[in-house]
């Protein structure tokens, strides 16, 4: 097969954003607009052919896409989107395809774009376009046919005739062209127009002038054209990106209550029969098992969740594990590499950091538990707190298995707490106790008999000296 080059343009201001930050790294659906483009070229092209034509904070949008392998083209001056292509044309391949792409069109699917390189190839046209009717086509260019259905000239919002206005088929900006032809043609186009810019639209009269057809694919879902210019349009590509995904889940056999009220990013999965309940977001590459409830509001990021755990609303979880069978929240917070093991329980206000709480163990209510290890089977009473932090260094907490610490216990680290031991009620713990040994670590109570009424009569007898 002849090579596909992908040209996503990025290098525009986005000045309606209103941003400091380049319009390309705002995000919707959980990943960068300019993601979304290069996802969408990968459909049909490999990551080397991909090439992003920067501008406006070049450096930033290089930089945020570090981690791929795409190529970038720097067009210093914005001078019109044909402008931005000539730039590519040292990276542009003399034979195959190249597809054009807007950085901020985040809704455009990747089998979108193998129809235009279908279509392309069954009538071997010069190009084609992408285009859809629109109810008000305003501001966009006009796509005008011929009596074949092929394209002889697309017409900007301020060239348009009043008779041209009266056009609904819109130029969606991207296109596919055969590198050769545009390659040769791209330098006819000059920036004779009202903006002075170099207009990437007007390279389809010049190829038909020199008597090549360009064809034009009309698609029915006008919404994956949506172009970003402001955060309104950013917050309805973002509902309809949530939309997608909550609905590919639920047909893949999760349940979702108030799909319209959950965020899942992309590359969450989710097993079935799983229960996501309102209010969720459940973010980056989180993993979740079969069988589980992610209680209401709660928020999971980054984590390993396995078959049949019950998240009870508003927890909030970040780069964590939790094992089989496991139950955590009401309002839990797990994170840095926590993991609960099989069956254990984390109650209301229980805050895991670094922990590692094993197989059966609970810690039901009201705890801080820092770079501890505890063992299977053990309870963590109400309250407690490890002390693990000395002001200038963390330390680490071990408990053993089947323990028991008491209600508002203090556990100073680096301690340790043997299998089976118990820890006493409101005790300070600084040194370690042995397997199988009770530590009580408070003041004994006192218990005086008859205070109260003695105090009484005191008192009375200071009145009557008055
Ligand atoms: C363009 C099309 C119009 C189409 C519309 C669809 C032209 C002349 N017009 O108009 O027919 O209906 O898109 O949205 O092409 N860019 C650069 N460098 C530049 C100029 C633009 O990289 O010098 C990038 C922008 O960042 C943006 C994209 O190209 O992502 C489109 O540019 P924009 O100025 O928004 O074009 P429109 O006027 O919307
Ligand atoms: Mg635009």
């Amino acid at each position: 097969m002849e090579p596909i080059t992908a040209v996503i343009l990025a290098a525009g201001l986005g000045t309606r954003m209103k941003s400091r930050k380049a319009k390309v790294l705002h995000r919707a659906g959980g990943m960068t607009l300019i993601e979304h483009a290069i996802q969408a070229a990968t459909a049909i092209t490999s990551e080397e052919q991909i090439v992003v034509v920067v501008g406006h904070q070049a450096e930033e949008v290089r930089a945020a896409l570090g981690h791929r392998r795409v190529r970038f083209v720097e067009q210093a001056e914005q001078k019109g989107t044909g402008h931005a292509v000539m730039m590519c044309s040292p990276v542009i391949g003399k034979t195959g395809l190249v597809v054009i792409l807007y950085g901020d069109c985040p809704l455009l699917s990747g089998a979108t774009l193998q129809q235009l390189i279908d279509k392309q190839r069954a009538l071997d046209a010069a190009g084609t376009l992408i285009t859809t009717r629109l109810d008000d086509p305003t501001g966009y260019g006009r796509v005008l046919l011929d009596d074949n259905g092929f394209v002889h000239g697309i017409v900007e919002q301020k060239a348009a005739t009043p008779q041209q206005l009266e056009v609904d088929l819109i130029n969606s900006g991207m296109y596919c062209f055969r590198s050769e032809l545009l390659c040769k043609h791209i330098g006819g186009i000059r920036p004779e127009n009202a903006a002075k810019e170099y207009y990437l639209t007007d390279i389809v009269e010049i190829l038909n002038r020199a008597g090549h057809r360009v064809a034009a694919l009309q698609i029915d879902d006008a919404s994956e054209l949506l172009g970003i210019n402001t955060r309104v349009e950013l917050a309805a590509a973002d509902r309809i990106l949530r939309e997608r995904k909550t609905r590919q889940l639920m047909l893949d056999g999760v349940t979702i209550e108030r799909p319209e009220t959950v965020i899942i990013d992309p590359h969450v999965a989710i097993g079935v029969d799983t229960v996501v309940q309102p209010f969720t977001r459940i973010l980056g590459k989180t993993r979740i098992g079969e069988d589980c409830v992610i209680g209401a509001g709660s928020v999971i990021e980054d984590c390993a969740i396995a078959d049949r755990v019950h998240v009870a609303p508003f927890t909030i979880a970040g780069n964590c594990r939790i094992a089989e069978g496991a139950a955590v929240g009401p309002f839990s917070r797990l994170r840095m590499e926590s993991e609960v093991g099989a069956g254990a329980h984390v109650g209301n206000f229980v805050e895991l950091k670094k922990t590692r709480l094993g197989a059966g163990a609970k810690a039901n209510h009201l705890a801080y538990l820092g770079d501890c290890e505890i063992g299977e089977k053990t309870n963590i009473g109400a309250g407690t707190i490890t002390c693990n932090y000395d002001g200038e260094r963390k330390h680490r907490t071990g408990i053993g298995r089947g323990a028991f610490i008491g209600s508002n216990a203090t556990l100073v680290a680096p301690v340790e707490i043997g299998d089976g031991s118990y820890v006493g009620a409101g005790s300070v713990i600084t040194d370690a106790v042995p397997a199988d040994a009770l530590a009580l670590g408070r003041g004994r109570q006192v218990v005086k008999e008859g205070w109260t009424k003695r105090r009484k009569k005191t008192k009375e007898e200071a009145l009557q000296k008055r």
